[in-house]
This record gives structure tokens, C-alpha cells and sequence, in this order.
């Protein structure tokens, strides 16, 4: 990976921080849903949220079920739009089911505020929130995730799913671009 990594300017999270991190929030749901009715979907935001999904159903040592939904809030920059579209719906009913949604990033709130919304509506009957990454100064709206990886500052990340005009999504940590990778 020494060919993109010319474009980071700093790592802020290593591979191996982020499978710590990871582990630890496979842990929480085991513990959470460990007596549940029906095994919980673990529903993965397209495309960001893949990696994490990857890595954290390796360490979930009960059952669960999988999905995909696909929301876009971003449009090829580096700052929210504001504007959410329905990509992908997901396949399963998951109505009177423990969804748990896997993002790699709570940055504004927007998307996880419309997912919770949407997922209400499809009469679940939980919903939780597991991401990878939290950003809480980013935040604009009162939303946040009920498993947190790691913390990160106010930076525009890239790498292990969040992607600048959808590349980088293939590093194996996070980091920040170089400014002339994008100015
Ligand atoms: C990114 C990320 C989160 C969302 C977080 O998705 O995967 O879903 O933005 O931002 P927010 O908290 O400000 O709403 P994006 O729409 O870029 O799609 P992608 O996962 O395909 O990159």
C-alpha cells in the first residue's frame, strides 16, 4: 500500500487500532444481543460501512443476519450535502426485528437521523447504531450511534471504506489526505 499512501498526509488509525476497535464493539452486541428472540440483522450502509461490516461480523460469536441498504448524503466532495437518496433498499422484512446499523461514519447525523426514520416506518423493533468511526464536532443533528469504534477530530478521513470521490475506500487504515490531492 506504499503507492497510495504518497496521498495520506497522516494516519490517524491503524489497521491494527481499527481491528482492536472493532473487536471491542463485536463484544458489546454479543453481550447486547446474546438473548435475543431472533437473531439481529446487521444492516451495512453501502459502500462506506463495508470494510467495518467485513471485519466485525468475523467477531460476533452468535447469530445474526446480514443486509444492505444504500443511502448516499455525499456527492463526490469533501463536505455534506445535506441531501439523502435511497440508492438500494434492503431485501429482508424487518418488521419486529433488532436492527442493528453498521456505518463507518456518524460525521453530520444526517444519514443515520433518516435511516432511524426510515427503518421506524418498516416497523422494526429496535434499532441500533454500530459505527466504526464517530465524529461528534461534525455533528448537526441530535443523532448518535450506540457503538463507537474510535473518535476521530473534525478532518475529512479517507481509507477502510470512507472514500474521497470514491477512491481510497481500499486502504487498510484511516487517514487524512494531502491537500493537493484535492485543491
Ligand atoms: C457517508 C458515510 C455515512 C455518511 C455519514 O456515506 O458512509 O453513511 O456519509 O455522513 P453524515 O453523518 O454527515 O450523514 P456516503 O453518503 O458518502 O456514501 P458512501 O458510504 O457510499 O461513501
Amino acid at each position: 500500500m506504499e503507492n497510495l499512501k504518497r496521498d495520506i498526509e497522516k494516519i490517524l488509525f491503524n489497521h491494527e487500532d481499527i481491528v482492536h476497535a472493532t473487536k471491542r464493539v463485536a463484544e458489546q452486541i454479543m453481550e447486547d444481543y446474546k438473548n435475543s428472540e431472533q437473531p439481529p440483522v446487521l444492516l451495512c450502509t453501502l459502500k462506506g460501512a463495508l470494510p467495518f461490516m467485513g471485519e466485525l461480523i468475523k467477531h460476533i460469536d452468535i447469530h445474526i443476519v446480514i443486509d444492505f441498504i444504500d443511502v448516499a448524503s455525499y456527492h463526490g466532495g469533501t463536505e455534506s450535502t445535506g441531501s439523502i437518496i435511497l440508492r438500494k433498499d434492503v431485501t429482508m422484512d424487518l418488521e419486529d426485528r433488532d436492527v442493528i446499523i453498521v456505518e463507518d461514519i456518524v460525521d453530520t447525523g444526517r444519514t443515520l437521523k433518516h435511516l432511524i426514520t426510515y427503518l421506524k416506518e418498516r416497523k422494526v423493533k429496535s434499532i441500533a447504531c454500530a459505527s466504526l468511526v464517530d465524529k461528534p464536532e461534525a455533528r448537526l443533528v441530535d443523532v448518535q450511534a450506540d457503538y463507537v469504534g474510535v473518535e476521530s477530530p473534525n478532518e475529512f478521513l479517507v481509507g477502510f471504506g470512507l472514500d474521497y470521490d470514491e477512491k481510497y475506500r481500499n486502504l487498510p487504515y484511516i487517514g487524512v489526505l494531502k491537500p493537493e490531492v484535492y485543491s
